[in-house]
């Protein structure tokens, strides 16, 4: 047996830290909570991508009465940057959330399946993913999925 240590590495930004694309971006996924439809959990999460183009695609969490068929506001996002603008590549993902009026102090994390979902992304073009995690006490920046996704399943796992 031998040990395999995986160590992965974000930052934490105060939000006067942030340059002004990331700002912008934080800014939009703020917005974009307003269009969360979560009735149940009454956790309203936004997302915005930016693709490389400068372009901004918005989503946010969408509920259903059967839960598992609803969607996560990155998966919205991605989504739907992926049928706007099938060429461009997504270069950087922020993602917001707040209970009622107040957004949450911690930054909020992706999912799996939405880990899963931003790597596979970063594979079909080739790009690291910028990810920005809003929270108001500090926005977690990682560079790309791997420090939150190692040892990923991807395209290669299949010898294609
Ligand atoms: N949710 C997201 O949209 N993104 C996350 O990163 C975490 C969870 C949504 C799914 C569901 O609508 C609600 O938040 C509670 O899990």
């Amino acid at each position: 047996m031998r040990d395999y240590k995986i160590e992965a590495l974000v930052h934490i930004y105060d939000k006067e830290e942030l340059n002004e694309e990331d700002r912008q971006l934080v800014e939009a996924a703020k917005q974009a909570t307003n269009g969360s439809y979560a009735p149940y959990s009454k956790f309203n999460v936004g997302a915005a991508v930016r693709l490389q183009d400068g372009t901004i695609v918005v989503g946010a969490n969408q509920e259903n009465a059967a839960y598992p068929s609803g969607l996560c506001a990155e998966r919205t996002a991605l989504f739907a940057a992926g049928a706007q603008h099938p060429e461009q590549p997504v270069v950087a993902l922020a993602i917001a959330a707040r209970k009622g009026k107040r957004f949450m102090p911690q930054p909020v994390s992706p999912c799996g399946a939405c880990r899963q979902v931003i790597s596979g992304m970063e594979e079909r073009f080739d790009v690291p993913i910028r990810i920005l995690l809003y929270g108001t006490e500090g926005i977690l920046v990682s560079e790309g999925i791997t420090p939150l996704l190692p040892l990923r399943f991807v395209d290669g796992d299949m010898n294609l």
